[in-house]
């Protein structure tokens, strides 16, 4: 039995050096008995870094073993040094995911992620004295599970790079002065935290506290009580859950009350809603350009405002312009817009002779990578776009209108209907004027049967021709 004796409790590269040569020289995982120095005085201390190639293991066993190696747990050198025996005959071990070894350093690297994420999230620095013109200086206790002082501190210097800290744990600490980051093993002594701007804090903490929002078990588990001790904040938390559903109850009855007397004034003084301009279609598209009712218009290209002869006796809208609109500027360019041109052919509607547009004018998405994915409006979105669409409808005068999806249908008649109950039928919209209710184009498109596709294309057109029918009936 070979017993190695480490110096550091979480010092990957003195286990990595140690295992190097025990592997080389051959030694098996159970002729090794891992210390640290203070469990005793008896075995040799780690050898130096064998000077042989290293034995080869993936990047992510080391990626794996550099999180494991800080877990407070005696057995985990003794672990990883069976693993990297194993990984020498075995290259796939990794990827078994039931094998015991590899289960057990999971969930080791679990929990070390897990207390250095918690580490980052409660450590509470408080200001201490620093002489004149010198960088201010913090302090803060923390009392890690794991040997994470470490690997967490670069965090930490990053984050806060433009003061001075210290991060004292009975694991270690780290510090930062200047630009020097410095951690030690050391077991630190709690320092006397006591700081003047703690009432101020939990002022703020206790405002900030959203009764209505609160989930206890989601809070517990983000918030484990083990971290309390050190958080000045939690002392108010049993408080605080105690007197939310009061809050709460009160918080409803106040949204009933009348509105305080000023609201009245500050109505008074809101924005007049722009006149119908002068020029027509030409001279509300203008306006359009630099709409901003709803914050929409931040993120999209541009606006995209209908499209169409001016009298048009049809009016098609849709839900809002896709990626592909957005950059072009116009409507239904892009997939769905190939669907609408299809179905318009199909029911031998021209498209150059209706009026195209959508209900909200601006894109709505969310950033996924490079991709813009579409994010439905809601109701605020299309409820502050109503008014163009409305502004088109009185200037175009369509004697029909073909709302495509249920944004169009919301937009048009201020209601959400199942577009199921409005099918197959001709709504009276306003006065001398009718609405016939369709799927949107896209969602044909995200069917994922052919045969159900195909389906619901054939409504698509039947709805179209039905539109067609009634213009020419209507004369
Ligand atoms: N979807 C819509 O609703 N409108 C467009 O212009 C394009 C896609």
């Amino acid at each position: 039995m070979r017993t190695i004796r480490l110096r550091h409790a979480a010092d990957f590269a003195e286990w990595r050096d140690a295992a190097r040569t025990l592997l080389l020289g051959g030694v098996a995982p159970h002729e090794v008995d891992w210390r640290q120095s203070e469990e005793g005085l008896f075995g040799e201390e780690a050898p130096p870094p064998p000077v042989a190639p290293s034995p080869r293991v993936p990047p992510s066993f080391l990626e794996l073993a550099r999180a494991v190696i800080c877990h407070g747990d005696p057995a985990r050198h003794e672990l990883l040094y069976r693993m990297i025996a194993r990984l020498q005959v075995e290259p796939h071990l990794l990827s078994d995911a039931m094998d015991r070894d590899v289960v057990a350093a999971r969930r080791l690297e679990k929990a070390v992620r897990r207390d250095a994420h918690k580490m980052t999230a409660f450590v509470r620095f408080r200001e201490t004295p620093a002489p004149e013109g010198a960088r201010r200086r913090f302090v803060a206790w923390f009392e890690p599970e794991h040997h994470i002082v470490a690997r967490t501190a670069p965090f930490f210097a990053r984050r806060f790079a433009d003061m001075d800290w210290m991060i004292l744990t009975p694991r270690g600490s780290a510090s930062l002065t200047g630009e020097t980051l410095r951690t030690s093993e050391e077991p630190a002594p709690k320092p006397d935290l006591s700081d003047p701007t703690d009432a101020l804090w939990l002022t703020y903490y206790r405002n900030i506290f959203n009764p209505a929002r609160l989930k206890v078990k989601a809070m517990m588990a983000e918030m484990p009580k083990k971290y309390w001790a050190n958080l000045p904040e939690a002392a108010l938390i049993p408080e605080l859950i105690a007197g939310a559903p009061a809050r709460v109850a009160a918080m409803a009855e106040q949204i009933l009350r009348e509105a305080p007397a000023f609201h009245a004034r500050l109505q008074a003084r809101a924005p007049v809603e722009p006149e119908l301009p002068s020029q027509g279609l030409a001279g509300l598209r203008e306006q359009a350009r630099n709409c901003t009712r709803c914050p929409l218009h931040c993120q999209a290209t541009q606006t995209v405002f209908g499209e169409g002869p001016d009298q048009a006796k049809l009016m098609i809208v849709g839900e809002q312009p896709g990626d592909q609109e957005d950059l072009q500027g116009r409507p239904f360019v892009g997939p769905a817009g190939q669907v609408f041109d299809d179905a318009m052919r199909a029911a031998g509607l021209d498209r150059s002779a209706a009026y195209v547009t959508n209900a909200v004018k601006h894109f709505k998405y969310e950033l996924r990578g490079k991709r813009r994915i579409h994010q439905s409006p809601d109701a605020g979105e299309v409820e502050h776009c109503r008014w163009w669409l409305n502004q088109e409808i009185q200037l175009i005068q369509p004697r029909l209108v073909v709302a495509m999806g249920r944004t169009a249908v919301a937009a048009l008649t201020g209601q959400t209907p199942k577009l199921a109950d409005l099918r197959g039928r001709v709504h009276a919209l306003d006065p001398g004027r009718a609405m016939i209710a369709t799927v949107h184009p896209s969602y044909l498109l995200r069917l994922p049967d052919a045969a159900a596709r195909g389906r619901e294309t054939a409504r698509f057109h039947e709805d179209l021709a039905a539109a067609r029918d009634w213009l020419s009936a209507a004369g």
